[in-house]
């Protein structure tokens, strides 16, 4: 077992890494305090592994409840939202209660909004079962749903009392999700560390083979990245704002594509790539640096050529973005692997990056 230590102040929380961390019954312990507890999990996760996580709750001397929502980003809402709070009401638990969001990050965002919002807020712990929400959602505290006017923008930044990333997970876990959750894996090397993203560069065959101690020195090393930058900007004033790297272009492409029809992280894996192409045109990476990151992304099993989607189109999207500002955008860019910066770009460069979606 590994631990990571989130550094919060008095919202200070450890993460687990390792086998069987779902069991790990010294930090459920610790974690919960009262003596009920309500599983929120999905109907395609909650079957795999609810059962087990109410066996151990059950021998610590635990109440177990557990609620599957219906399966899917279409359900992140204010009516799937509201069954949560529907269970927590008709079982009458109290403010001591913790919800466990046992699933990857559609899940704990929602189960991690009710407990920011239920009797303002009861003890949250996450078990996340995707690759995207050990290295991602579950690191941060931004919890939330969509709205049919935009997504994740009804919300609370909340941390948990305990992550317990459990590497079983890995078992059931399909290829294209892993690969997903590489996109924000490795985008974490390219604005952050750049030993790190030697390392991926070495090391990305194995992770998509499921090597178990590689995936625990991504998913420790993710963590670190992530924990540090929000640890520095918590409610994301600035520095926060790098963890956007490729997701401009990410976020245009989903949104172009019609949601759903690309995962996420295939989209961002897309979008680092146009993001490395536009530093490189503002002189800040060698063409050998953008292909590194080509070769890499293209070795988790990510999308390398963006969708043709016109160029005009692209960037009128980009700018409904929530991350633009009065008519330009802002960037996030590499300036060498491993540094990441924010610029304002002028069109005409932009443009220029955006000819492979003519
Ligand atoms: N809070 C944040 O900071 C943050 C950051 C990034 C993404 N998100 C949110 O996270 C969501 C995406 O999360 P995700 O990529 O984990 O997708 P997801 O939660 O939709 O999970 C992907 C699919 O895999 C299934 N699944 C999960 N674990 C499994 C396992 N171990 N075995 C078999 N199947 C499994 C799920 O049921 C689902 O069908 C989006 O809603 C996004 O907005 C939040
Ligand atoms: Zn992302």
């Amino acid at each position: 077992m590994k631990t990571i230590h989130v550094e919060l102040g008095d919202r200070a929380y450890p993460i687990v890494i390792g086998e069987h961390a779902m069991h790990d019954t010294a930090h459920l312990k610790r974690a919960i305090q009262g003596s009920t507890v309500l599983i929120v999990t999905n109907d395609m996760v909650g079957p795999l592994y609810a059962q087990q996580l109410v066996e151990t709750l059950k021998a610590i001397g635990k109440t177990v409840h557990v609620h599957m929502l219906p399966t899917g980003e279409q359900y992140k809402n204010l009516e799937t939202l509201n069954t949560i709070f529907d269970v927590l009401l008709q079982q009458q638990c109290d403010r001591r209660t913790t919800l466990i969001a046992l699933g990857g990050g559609v899940v704990g965002d929602m189960a991690g909004f009710a407990a920011a919002a239920y009797m303002r807020g009861v003890p949250f712990i996450q078990v996340p079962t995707t690759l995207l929400s050990q290295v991602d959602s579950s690191v941060g505290g931004k919890t939330g749903i969509n709205h049919p006017l935009g997504k994740n923008m009804i919300g609370a930044f909340y941390q948990p009392q305990l992550v317990l990333t459990d590497l079983n997970v890995f078992a059931t876990l399909p290829q294209r999700e892993l690969s997903a959750g590489m996109a924000e894996v490795i985008k974490h090397g390219a604005i952050y560390d750049a030993a790190y993203f030697e390392w991926l560069e070495a090391n990305t065959p194995k992770l998509m083979r499921k090597d178990s101690e590689s995936l625990v020195h991504a998913i420790v090393r993710s963590c670190e990245i992530k924990s540090e930058v929000v640890a520095q900007d918590e409610r994301e004033g600035g520095l926060r704002a790098i963890l956007n790297f490729g997701h401009t272009f990410g976020h245009a492409i989903e949104a172009g594509m019609g949601y759903g029809e690309w995962l996420h992280g295939e989209a961002v894996g897309a979008g680092m790539i146009l993001a490395a192409d536009l530093s490189q045109r503002l002189g800040m990476l060698t063409a050998n640096e953008v292909e590194r990151i080509r070769r890499v992304v293209q070795a988790a099993g990510l999308p390398v050529e963006p969708p043709q989607l016109g160029i005009d189109n692209m960037i009128n999207m980009m700018k409904l973005d929530k991350k633009s500002d009065a008519g330009y955008i802002k960037f996030v860019l590499l300036d060498g692997i491993g540094r990441a910066v924010i610029r304002d770009v002028p069109e005409d460069v932009l443009r220029a990056t955006l000819h492979v979606c003519a």
